[in-house]
This record gives structure tokens, C-alpha cells and sequence, in this order.
């Protein structure tokens, strides 16, 4: 952690916020989860340096970084979220753009409630700010590979471009941690990265992208994404839908 994230971290407010009695709440407020070490290695100037947000968190950066798909995949999201009235919705890890801002306006026209976790204090605290205008929105800090949340506490888990980054242990930890804490009955979905067709001429632009930069996102173009899910999973629970020649994938596992 460098000087200025770490000045974030020890001014951070570590209360959870926005839960009422009547709700479930976390199992405890966290010990402070510590940034994982392929976080600070790999993506410390994406994710953990202030000067970070300059540049990301914007959306027409994320949209060029996913070469125009932001919209239609938030809408891929979107259209997914079959959410009834007063449910509660999980993102795992905060993503940089109109995303949350977006699925937070979704689940208000059904007096729903989307919970923000981040394993990193500067983006909880980027994101609180990033979103306040919303009612129905609070952001933890926890580690997705550790979730403080009792079993079955969300109706719906959404869970977008983090496992591309993480290493293998992590990733399968987050796939097991989004399922337990989303009810049975319930739907968690994934989108990320994909190994795309022979035919589609971004497999040849983005393969020394991400092998320079996103040294784990190659695991997603080797193996399909249910390779890293838990075995009790079965294929006939498990919705695939790909987008732009294959580059990125939704799997939607109905629990
Ligand atoms: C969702 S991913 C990538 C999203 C996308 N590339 C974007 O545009 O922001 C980035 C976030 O994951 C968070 N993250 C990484 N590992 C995590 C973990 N183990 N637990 C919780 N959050 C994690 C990082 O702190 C970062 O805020």
C-alpha cells in the first residue's frame, strides 16, 4: 500500500452503513480484510492509487477499455435482475464507471437495495461518494474471498470482471462465497472476459494486452468459467450468453 491509500485506509469509517434492525446484517463488523497480495502487485495502479480514479473512473474510459461494450453489457446485467419487490442485490467488488449508479436506478423502481463490497478502503470510499445520491445503496468493506454476510442473504449476487484478476485460489474462493451468500432460488451472475473465436481479430490484440497486464485474465481464455465453479454445480443450473465474437461471456448459475 503506498503513503496516500494508506492515509485513506487509517481515516476510513469502518462502520457498515445502511442496514436497519429488521434487515440482515453482516455476521460481524470486519476485522480489516488486508488487500490481497496479487492487488497490490498486479493492479496497485489501477485500483489503489489515488491518482487512479483520475483517469478510470470515468465512463467513457471503462467503455474504451472494453472497446464500446459497457453499455450492453451493463444492459446484459440489467435484463438478468428479474428482481421482485424489496430484494436485496450484492456487486462483488466495486467496478469504475455508471455501473453501480445504473443497477442502484434498477433496483430503486422495485424499493430494492444493492450492497457494494471492496476489499480496498480507497475504493469504498470512492464509491460512498460515488453513489450517495442513491437510498438504497450501502458499500462494505470485505474481502470477497472472506464475505462477512450470513448464508443466503441476497436474492441476486452480481459478480463483474473480478475474476479475471484474480489469481486461481481467489477465484474459485469468490465463485463458493457469492453462492453461500445468495438464497437458494436465487441467481448469480457473472460477466467477464472469454476466450473469443479464431475469427474474431481482438483475440490477437487482446491476448498481449492481458498477458502483459491482467497476468490471471489468460485462465479465462483456457478454460470456461464454470471450470473454477464449486462441483455441487451442475451444467443444467448455468446460462452462457457471449458478446463481441466471443470476448466477453454472462454466466447466469440459478441456484
Ligand atoms: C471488479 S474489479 C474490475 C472492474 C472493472 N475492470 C472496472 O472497470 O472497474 C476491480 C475491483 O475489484 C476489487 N477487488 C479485487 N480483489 C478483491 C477481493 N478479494 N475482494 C474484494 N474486492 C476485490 C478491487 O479493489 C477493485 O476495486
Amino acid at each position: 500500500m503506498n503513503d496516500d491509500s494508506r492515509a485513506v485506509a487509517e481515516n476510513f469509517d469502518y462502520s457498515v452503513e445502511g442496514f436497519s434492525a429488521t434487515e440482515p446484517s453482516p455476521v460481524a463488523v470486519n476485522p480489516v480484510p488486508e488487500i490481497p497480495e496479487y492487488l497490490q502487485d498486479t493492479y496497485w495502479w489501477a485500483y489503489l492509487h489515488p491518482k487512479s480514479f483520475y483517469f478510470f473512473e470515468r465512463e467513457w474510459v471503462v467503455n474504451l477499455i472494453l472497446w464500446g461494450n459497457m453499455k450492453r453489457l451493463t444492459a446484459a446485467v440489467l435484463d438478468e435482475m428479474t428482481v421482485e419487490s424489496n430484494s436485496r442485490v450484492l456487486q462483488v467488488a466495486c467496478v469504475y464507471g455508471d455501473f453501480s449508479n445504473r443497477v442502484a436506478d434498477h433496483l430503486s423502481k422495485t424499493g430494492s437495495k444493492l450492497d457494494v463490497l471492496d476489499v480496498a478502503p480507497i475504493q469504498i470510499d470512492n464509491v460512498r461518494k460515488k453513489l450517495e445520491r442513491h437510498q438504497n445503496v450501502a458499500a462494505h468493506l470485505q474481502d470477497s474471498t472472506a464475505m462477512a454476510f450470513p448464508d443466503d442473504s441476497f436474492d441476486e449476487t452480481v459478480v463483474f470482471f473480478l475474476l479475471h484478476e484474480q489469481p486461481e485460489y481467489a477465484r474459485r474462493k469468490t465463485v463458493e462465497e457469492a453462492i453461500r451468500v445468495t438464497r437458494p432460488g436465487g441467481k448469480v451472475i457473472f460477466v467477464d472476459y472469454h476466450g473469443p473465436k479464431r475469427s474474431n481479430p481482438m483475440r490477437y490484440v487482446m491476448k498481449p494486452i492481458l498477458t502483459w497486464l491482467e497476468p490471471f485474465a489468460m485462465d479465462l481464455w483456457r478454460e470456461e468459467l464454470p471450470a473454477f465453479f464449486p462441483e455441487s454445480v451442475k451444467p443444467e443450473q448455468l446460462d452462457s450468453e457471449f458478446y463481441f465474437g466471443g470476448l466477453y461471456q454472462k454466466i447466469v448459475l440459478s441456484l
